[in-house]
């Protein structure tokens, strides 16, 4: 069978940014899997303007993928407006797809993670109940001392289980596209 295509999302684009870093983490873990491929998508590459028009190379991009790990920063108790404008510009490419939450800061970055959980709802695409949070003393460790995210033992397990989860529903929902396509189409 044909490996399921994830893309994992970076959320922020300033030029200090830390969000490269759990992305890249995630990716590590990702890759020791052999049901799915998975690729960085870094909002730096797709630079748009508040959205008012189509910006058809990130749709596109969007919609290659079966599924999606956000890598979330939390700023003001919210979503980034970055992530917020690039999921604003697409809608049919997120549809019935499945979204896989890592969250990073003081609080583990959940309330920008539940607050994309209620966004996702809207876009059709489906959460799966296992987030990632780096979180308090770890987060910093890994902000302000450059900890490396693999020397912190829970949350390599976390992702295993939270890819777990994303596979299922990734193939759930592709059989159900599959399906629907060739409904369709008769
Ligand atoms: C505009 C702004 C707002 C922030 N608000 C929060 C916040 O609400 N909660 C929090 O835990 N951290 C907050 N922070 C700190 C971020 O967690 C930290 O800077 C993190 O590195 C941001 O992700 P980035 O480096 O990928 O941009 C904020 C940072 C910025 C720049």
């Amino acid at each position: 069978m044909r490996k399921l295509k994830a893309g994992i999302v970076i959320s922020t684009t300033r030029a200090s940014r830390f969000g490269h870093k759990p992305a890249e983490w995630v990716k590590s873990i990702a890759a020791e899997r052999s049901d799915m491929a998975v690729e960085i998508l870094d909002l730096r590459d797709y630079p748009m303007r508040f959205f008012d028009e189509v910006a058809q190379r990130w749709q596109k991009k969007v919609a290659e993928f079966d599924g999606f790990v956000f890598v979330a920063a939390e700023y003001n108790h919210g979503i980034p407006a970055v992530l917020m404008n690039a999921l604003d510009y697409a809608y049919p490419e997120w549809n019935k797809k499945a979204a896989a939450l890592v969250g990073y800061g003081a609080v583990g970055g959940s309330r920008a993670v539940e607050q994309l959980r209620l966004i996702a709802a809207e876009l059709q695409l489906a959460t799966i109940r296992t987030g990632v949070y780096i979180q308090g003393a770890d987060f910093m460790a890994a902000l302000k001392d450059g900890k490396n995210l693999k020397e912190i033992a829970y949350l390599q397990q976390g992702v295993r289980d939270m890819l777990d989860q994303l596979a299922w529903w990734t193939t759930a929902l592709k059989t159900a596209r599959q399906r629907d396509a060739l409904s369709a189409a008769a």
